[in-house]
């Protein structure tokens, strides 16, 4: 192996001890009689100081030929020593150039000279290399863990549904179409009603965190479309409350685990994330009328809050509850999808809700219609078939357990979470209205 130890791992017990260092050459000093040589890992920067008098004539003359962004190993001895800037060096022993870079780079991996997020993401292998820019796929790993662990600790059992579908569930206009042998498919926009469908087994918690694939109409800053979503189902729930419950407590442990697991990388993003605090602050969709109306933005009621309202609302609750984190509830029946219950006394009304991260979505859900004929009705009442749904519909007939759930997006959570400008920033390879390479 050419690497025994990653940058962050020499320790002052390694002192006097012989290590192997692998990674970047990040910055290369010739000072004469002395050569300096900073190697980039996963983890951070170690420094070689190449003295004359104390290492081999080859390394002292190889050094200063290294280009930027080459890839090296080296084997030598750790000196904790206040000279050096980290606080400890290498004196190397070994030196081995494993690949060469060409010159002049695609784009300035240390992040001193800016690049268009486009460049960025044309040379994503490239941009990684900036430290800045790894600590935020660093906090994505984190976050998924954090998301499965809390899933299993409370008696989710993860499943897994097709993506290769025959019908729409939270609208048409939004599907990506394809060929499937001599029929029309789609590619799923959420596994929503399979995850239903699993209520009707006895699996009764289950969790799925897969892509979902949306034909959006325009590009924003926060949608893709192939993005990964966190879905949720849960069963015998007596109100969409539980399932809200559920959520918060989710989202919560994930942001104290990214506090108390990151701190590297959020030093590193130069960002403070705060402590999440629960309950997060519920509020209806009238009342959400009444602050925007207040704000001099008139909705009408029924219609869905849009994203200009959503900021607002978002301002609102910053400064006036200190809430970063609230649910949206209550929405009228009209502006959520056939899935959702209604208020029974109130049909006008539905168990549906939102969670709104500084002002945007990062999740919606509900409770659902689980009484058959209700649901037929509000598919027709949707203007929908309810023969597309057959294979759906027939698992409310044997035995369906009320319920509830959520769709919640990680790339909304993680963008939001870190107040990143771009949904883009937190997703490897995104795919948008442009971009299907690299
Ligand atoms: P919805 O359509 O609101 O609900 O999606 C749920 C969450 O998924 C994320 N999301 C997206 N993220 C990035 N780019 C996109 N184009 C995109 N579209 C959606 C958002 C959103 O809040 N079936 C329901 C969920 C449920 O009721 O369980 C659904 O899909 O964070």
């Amino acid at each position: 192996m050419y690497r025994t130890h990653y940058s962050n791992q020499i320790t002052e017990e390694l002192n006097g001890q012989r290590v192997k260092i692998a990674g970047w050459v990040w910055e290369v000093k010739d000072l004469g009689g002395i050569k300096f040589l900073w190697i980039r890992d996963r983890e951070g920067i170690v420094q070689i100081t190449a003295p004359k008098k104390k290492v081999e004539p080859d390394i002292f003359k190889l050094i200063p030929k290294l280009n930027a962004e080459d890839v090296v190993a080296v084997e030598g001895v750790v000196n904790f020593t206040p000279k050096a800037k980290l606080g400890f060096e290498v004196l190397p022993e070994r030196l081995e150039v494993l690949s060469r870079a060409k010159s002049p780079l695609p784009l300035d991996p240390t992040g001193k000279v800016k690049a268009e997020l486009d460049t960025r993401l044309d040379n994503r292998f490239m941009d990684l290399r900036n430290p800045e820019v790894m600590a935020i796929f660093k906090i994505r790993s984190s976050v998924f863990k954090a998301l499965r662990d809390f899933f299993h600790s409370n008696d989710f059992i993860e499943i897994h549904t097709p993506k290769i579908i025959a019908t729409a569930t939270e609208g048409g206009t939004e599907l990506f179409p394809m060929k499937y042998f001599e029929r029309d498919a789609f590619l799923a926009q959420s596994p929503q009603l399979y995850k239903q469908i699993m209520m009707a087994s006895g699996l009764d918690r289950v969790y799925e965190i897969a892509p979902i694939f949306r034909a959006e109409e325009h590009n924003t800053t926060r949608h893709l479309n192939e993005a990964w979503s966190v879905d949720s189902e849960m069963a015998f729930i007596e109100n969409e409350e539980e399932v809200m419950g559920f959520l918060e407590r989710l989202v919560a442990h994930t942001i104290d685990y990214v506090r108390e697991n990151n701190l590297r990388e959020l030093e590193t993003l130069n960002f403070e994330l705060e402590e999440p605090k629960l309950p997060f602050p519920r509020l209806s969709y009238d009342r959400a009328l009444e602050i925007l109306g207040d704000l001099g933005k008139e909705i009408p009621w029924g219609e869905d809050i849009d994203t200009e309202g959503e900021k607002l609302l978002g301002r609102y609750m910053l400064e006036n509850e200190d809430a970063p984190l609230y649910f949206l509830y209550r929405y009228p029946s009209e502006a959520k999808p056939f899935y959702i219950m209604r208020y029974d006394e109130k049909p006008e009304i539905s168990r549906a809700f939102d969670l709104e991260y500084r002002g945007v979505e990062i999740s919606s859900g509900g409770q659902r219609e689980h009484r058959h004929d209700v649901l037929v009705e509000q598919i027709k009442g949707k203007g929908l078939n309810p023969e597309s749904f057959e294979f759906y519909l027939k698992t409310f007939q044997y035995g369906m357990p009320p319920h509830g759930g959520f769709g919640l997006g990680a790339e909304r959570l993680i963008k939001q979470m870190l107040n990143l400008p771009n949904i883009r920033e937190v997703v490897l390879f995104p795919r948008d209205r442009k971009r299907l390479t690299p």
